[in-house]
């Protein structure tokens, strides 16, 4: 078998981040199947342009016959699945996609990849692997005083997104009980980093800091989310591809317990030093509370102990410098951001905040 991988949804944040690093570290041939949806971006790729061991392939997870064919052509050792629509507000807004996307997207590729994997040899069987990149958000909300998320916490998802990756990651296991499929599956807690759509909080608020735009906090700001660096998401998910035993979950985090306000504020500080506003004042000045998220899950907390134990895993970023490395790359690509901040992202943040009560055109 062939050192090719198919990766899916590889042209969004965190595919094109591990696209990205697969192929600096010379991994092998990255198929990488996007739909290219409003959060799917080739300029995340524009440095691959050149490279022969990425193939670009715009098509749609539900599409079987498109899936069994790159399959076929490529015969890959290992399917990435990454693709997903991931923002909760949208998914408040607009669930179908949601549905249509991670559920019955999600029961296709597999299909393909049972009907794939079902006819390779004994040996190539064994070899290969279906990673499935899932969230701690299935497993509800938490209290302020109850333990991290395992492994073996009961699914409770509380919006369309979590509800339809639960969805998901039940298929998935399901194919691998009856079908023995050999799949792996991740739940991470909230990424940040290079590449992330400005639709999402940190990416937001850095773009609207410096556009002079209010910095939206849903009501109190109280809420907790476990930040990790997409960098050491992406090594972890290269580790259990690498190392995970088959049928296994194994849950991803940071250790990095923030309430959102503390995070807003930490960016405002960082900002105020490195691009000071010119009337010299705080970027904090802009901070702006606004309507809060319908079934807004309070808290998020990872125990990432499996990974660790068994596979060796553990985040290298702390968050101060996961967020300075991040602020860095947003203030050296503003020409990207702009190019995404434009068109379709307008209309959507313009509806989504105004139903809140700031106006952000
Ligand atoms: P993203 O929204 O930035 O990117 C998703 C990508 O999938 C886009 O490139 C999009 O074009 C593509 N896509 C969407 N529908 C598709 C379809 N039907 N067929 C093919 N491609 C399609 O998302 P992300 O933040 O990079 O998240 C990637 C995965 O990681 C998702 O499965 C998400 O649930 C999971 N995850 C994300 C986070 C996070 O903090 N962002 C945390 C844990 C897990
Ligand atoms: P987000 O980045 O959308 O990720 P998720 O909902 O998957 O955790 O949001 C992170 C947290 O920030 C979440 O508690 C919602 C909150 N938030 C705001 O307060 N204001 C915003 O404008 C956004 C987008 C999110």
């Amino acid at each position: 078998m062939n050192k090719t991988i198919v990766v899916t949804g590889g042209a969004g944040f965190i595919g094109a981040n591990f696209v990205l690093t697969w192929l600096n570290q010379s991994l092998g041939t990255v198929v990488n199947l996007d739909k290219l949806t409003y959060a799917g971006n080739l300029e995340n790729l524009t440095t691959l342009e050149h490279n022969p061991h990425h193939i670009f392939v715009q098509g749609d997870i539900s599409d079987q016959a498109l899936v069994a064919q790159l399959l076929a052509e490529h015969q890959p050792y290992a399917v990435v699945n990454f693709a997903a629509e991931s923002h909760v507000d949208r998914s408040i807004h607009g669930p179908e996609d949601f549905i249509q996307t991670n559920v019955v997207g999600t029961f296709h590729l597999l299909e393909a990849v049972r009907a794939y994997w079902g006819n390779l040899s004994a040996e190539n069987q064994q070899a290969f692997r279906f990673l499935h990149v899932s969230t701690d958000e299935v497993y509800g909300s938490l209290g302020k005083n109850d333990a991290a998320f395992t492994e073996t916490t009961a699914y409770a998802p509380n919006s369309p997104y979590s509800a339809s990756k639960a969805a998901s990651d039940h298929l998935v296991r399901a194919y691998h009980h009856t079908y023995g499929l050999p799949t792996l599956t991740t739940n991470c807690s909230n990424n940040y980093g290079p590449y992330h759509f400005p639709e999402k909080l940190i990416p937001l608020v850095i773009h609207n800091a410096l556009a002079g735009k209010p910095l939206p906090i849903y009501g109190n700001g109280l809420q907790v989310r476990d930040w990790l660096f997409v960098e050491d998401h992406c090594a972890a998910i290269r580790r259990v591809l690498e190392a995970g035993k088959v049928g296994e979950v194994y849950n991803v985090g940071g250790w990095n317990e923030k309430p959102n306000i503390d995070v807003v504020r930490t960016l405002c500080r960082m900002l105020d030093s490195k691009k000071p506003r010119a009337d010299g004042k705080s970027y904090a000045d802009q901070i702006a509370f606004v309507q809060d998220r319908l079934g807004h899950d309070q808290r998020y907390a990872i125990d990432a102990s499996k990974i660790a134990r068994d596979l060796g895993w553990k985040p290298q970023e702390t968050f101060e410098s996961g967020i300075e490395k991040t602020v860095n790359w947003y203030l050296e690509h503003q020409g990207w951001v702009n190019n995404v901040a434009s068109g379709d992202y307008r209309h959507w943040v313009s509806k989504h905040y105004t139903e809140r009560g700031e106006e952000m055109a």
